[in-house]
């Protein structure tokens, strides 16, 4: 049995239910495989916001004191938002290793990719990332089989919030989509959280 921690859990209605029972009890009448999903994703969409906003756009587009490059470290800039995320990702892949418990990847993913590994490849990825395109302000929420583990899989909109995410995307070369105006859904988040069958 785990020992409780009221910090974790952050609210008084809950800590009355942590003095009784175990975390994982709690936790479990409490918390659904979506209302995880879109809690991270809450946490992941408002990182990557601000990272965007007030360093990337601020310091590359606005007061131009530094620029942001995928070649961060030859030409001693920033790292670009998608990178900030895949890095905090693959972080993320790695300590999990460590937890049983704690299990579930993202990615960052469009069809109209930069980077053709970020395209999308399953047929929920695929339908996920045309849906919040299609359908602004939804969510795309499905469960797969993916070789032989149950998934439930949350896509959500990746979307224009700077003018630097336009400017960046319209004038890259390997951009298949010259036209993003701010505020158009560029791509999306896929998270993947496993299922007990
Ligand atoms: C300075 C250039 C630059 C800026 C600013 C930028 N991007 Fe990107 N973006 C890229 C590059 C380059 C990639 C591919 C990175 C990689 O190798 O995975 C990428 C990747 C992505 C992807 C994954 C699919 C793909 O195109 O490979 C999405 C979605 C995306 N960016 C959306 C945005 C949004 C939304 C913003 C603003 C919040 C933004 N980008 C800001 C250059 C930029």
């Amino acid at each position: 049995m785990k020992k409780c921690n009221p910090q974790m859990t952050g609210a008084l209605v809950l800590l009355a239910a942590c003095l009784t029972a175990p975390v994982s009890a709690a936790v479990e009448d409490t918390v659904s495989v979506k209302t995880m999903a879109d809690a991270l994703h809450l946490v992941m969409d408002s990182d990557r916001t601000v990272y965007t906003r007030l360093i990337v756009n601020r310091l590359a587009a606005q007061e131009k004191v530094i620029k942001a490059s995928e070649h961060f470290k030859d030409d001693k800039a920033l790292v670009l938002p998608a990178q900030m995320f895949r890095f905090g990702a693959e972080m993320v892949a790695k300590r999990s290793e460590k937890l049983p418990d704690v299990n579930f990847s993202y990615s960052l993913q469009s069809m109209w990719p930069v980077n053709k590994q970020n395209a999308p490849k399953t047929q929920a990825e695929k339908e996920g990332l045309k849906y919040v395109a299609d359908n602004k302000g939804e969510n795309y929420y499905t469960t797969e089989t993916l070789g032989g583990q149950k998934y439930f899989t949350a896509v959500y909109a990746d979307t224009g919030v700077a003018p630097v995410c336009v400017a960046c995307h319209n004038a890259h070369p390997d951009s298949p989509r010259k036209d993003f105006k701010i505020g158009d859904v560029m791509g999306g988040v896929v998270i993947r959280i496993p299922l007990k069958s």
